[in-house]
């Protein structure tokens, strides 16, 4: 749907609602990459803990725990750093960054970080902080968000990234079926429109004769 892959360097924007897909697509990419040979490193928040993500994607068949023991795709839980201040949480941030010198970088979900963030008037400058970084430091860098499609026109962290995917899940005819979809891919062409995915136990899969 992207003729080939992310732009590197690049961020995309990851955004949907609970249940969609996100976290699966995020680390599908991780493996994808270590199978080359690239570096990847997915960072979490408070809303579920690293071993609990893990514990739920070692099922799926892209998941490779030689690629986690040789340091391909590292799991980190930042939840500690969200009770400092941003300045501070972004300082630890980057700094696993350059520790793991990673060619791809998931930040999921930057949702309750935002929310934190929200009621001290400090969620703007920590995404724009956290976006400029990500964009000079030189990776694939996905960020998942929480959001539905009407959140995102409006969102600060969809104008700051190169990419922007939505999944989704709604409900149509009494049927739910779920769909992936590209909004924005600067630097190449891309498939438009809600295209239908299938998640198996090999991951997520764009549906055979609509790619
Ligand atoms: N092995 C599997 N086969 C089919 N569907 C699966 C499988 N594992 C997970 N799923 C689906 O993936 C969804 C979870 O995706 P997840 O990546 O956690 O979503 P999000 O991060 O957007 O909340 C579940 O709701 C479930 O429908
Ligand atoms: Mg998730």
């Amino acid at each position: 749907m992207i003729m080939g892959g992310f732009p590197f360097p690049s961020a995309i924007l990851l955004a949907g609602e609970p249940g969609t897909g996100k976290t699966t697509l995020a680390v599908q990419s991780l493996f994808a990459g270590a199978s080359r040979g690239e570096r990847g490193l997915y960072i979490t928040a408070i809303s579920e803990p690293q071993w609990l993500v893990q514990k739920f994607l070692s099922s799926f068949n892209f998941y490779n725990q030689e690629y986690v023991e040789r340091g391909n795709v590292t799991f980190i839980d930042i939840g500690q750093a969200l009770m400092k201040n941003p300045g501070e949480m972004l300082n630890i941030i980057k700094k696993k960054i350059e520790q793991h010198s990673p060619q791809r970088v998931v930040v999921d979900p930057i949702t309750p970080i935002c929310d934190l963030l929200q009621w001290r008037g400090e969620t703007r400058e920590f995404i724009h902080e956290l976006f400029a970084f990500l964009k000079a430091y030189g990776c694939v860098a996905t960020i998942t968000a929480e959001m539905s499609y009407d959140d995102i026109a409006h969102s600060l962290e969809a104008y700051m990234v190169d990419g922007v995917i939505v999944l989704s899940y709604p409900e149509e005819e009494k049927v739910r079926r779920k769909f992936l979809e590209v909004l924005k891919m600067r630097g190449t062409k891309h498939t438009t429109g809600r295209q239908l995915i299938d998640i198996t136990d090999d991951g997520i899969a764009v549906q055979a004769g609509l790619r």
